[in-house]
């Protein structure tokens, strides 16, 4: 059973990762907390002091490479990471009348949940790999199982996520590390509020926090959860391409695009 006591969390101010935050607070846990929004940090911060944790919040946006490599490279030699929960995400996608993404929010995504996913993980791998110790979580999603027709960028972002996820763990274990990806179904977040879709299985941040935590403490190469979307999900892409797509275009689904953009 590992028990991490330094834990550095991207997108804590919200939603799954806010609820992690909150499963690792306890005394003796020393937590540091990526998010942009300062009042919703603050909340986080303030809420996880409460339960006796020691915090640093950090005030970063992932998608800048130059302040996530010199503030991680601080606090990780102030204080080893012993796991980094690459989290910070966004979404965007196609309302029912659209056809295509614009390219703006295809790019400003990739930004987030590519970029940002490498900005916050490789500051911390040749560290990591010299001290032959330390957990790497990347959230994934059940999206990134196979390419569907209202989310196309996510789609592709979630994809890449989980193949270098994958690569990683062949490469770095060898080395004392551990990798792990959590493929997450629909959690109740402002993320999963802002889609109009059917949203089977749905669950709270908080359980979903339990899961991951659990799954992380057992060394778990993949948390992927609720099963029976993952076997679904799995599954389904064994089907002929083309009857996929078909039934995936009866669903109705209206993911709207993100007003974020490369800066
Ligand atoms: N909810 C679901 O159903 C679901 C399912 C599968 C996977 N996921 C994944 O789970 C992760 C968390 O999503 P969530 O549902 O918890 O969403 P959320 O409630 O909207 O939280 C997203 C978090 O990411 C942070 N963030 C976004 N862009 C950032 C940036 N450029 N720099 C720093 N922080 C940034 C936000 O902080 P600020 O607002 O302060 O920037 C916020 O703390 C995402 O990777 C998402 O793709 C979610």
């Amino acid at each position: 059973m590992r028990r991490p006591r330094s834990i550095l969390i991207t997108g804590a101010s919200s939603g799954i990762g806010r609820a992690l935050a909150l499963a690792y607070a306890e005394p003796g846990n020393r937590l540091k907390l990526v998010g942009r929004d300062e009042t919703r940090l603050a909340e986080t911060v303030a809420a996880l002091r409460a339960k006796g944790a020691d915090v640093v919040p950090m005030r970063l946006d992932v998608r800048d490479r130059e302040a996530m490599s010199v503030a991680i490279a601080a606090v990780d030699k102030d204080d080893p990471i012993d796991l980094v929960i690459a989290n910070a995400g966004i979404t965007t996608g196609l309302a029912p009348h659209q056809d295509i993404e614009a390219p703006e929010a295809v790019r400003a995504l990739l930004a987030t949940n590519l970029f940002g996913v490498l900005n916050t993980v490789e500051p911390l791998l040749e560290p990591m790999r010299a001290r032959g110790t330390g957990q790497i979580a990347f959230i994934g999603s059940m999206a990134g199982l196979r390419g569907l027709p209202y989310s196309p960028a996510y789609c592709m972002s979630k994809a890449a996520v989980h193949a270098y996820a994958d690569s990683l763990r062949g490469r770095l274990e060898p080395h004392g590390l551990t990798i792990c990806l959590a493929i997450v179904g629909f959690v109740k977040t402002p993320l999963n509020d802002s889609i109009t879709a059917m949203k089977p299985f749905e669950i709270s941040d908080t359980a979903a926090a339990k899961i991951i935590k659990d799954g992380l403490a057992a060394g778990k190469a993949t948390i992927a959860f609720p099963w029976l979307l993952y076997v679904a999900a799995s599954l389904g892409r064994f089907l002929p391409a083309r009857l996929y797509d078909r039934i995936m275009a009866r669903i109705e689904a209206n993911v709207p695009e993100t007003n974020e953009r490369v800066r």
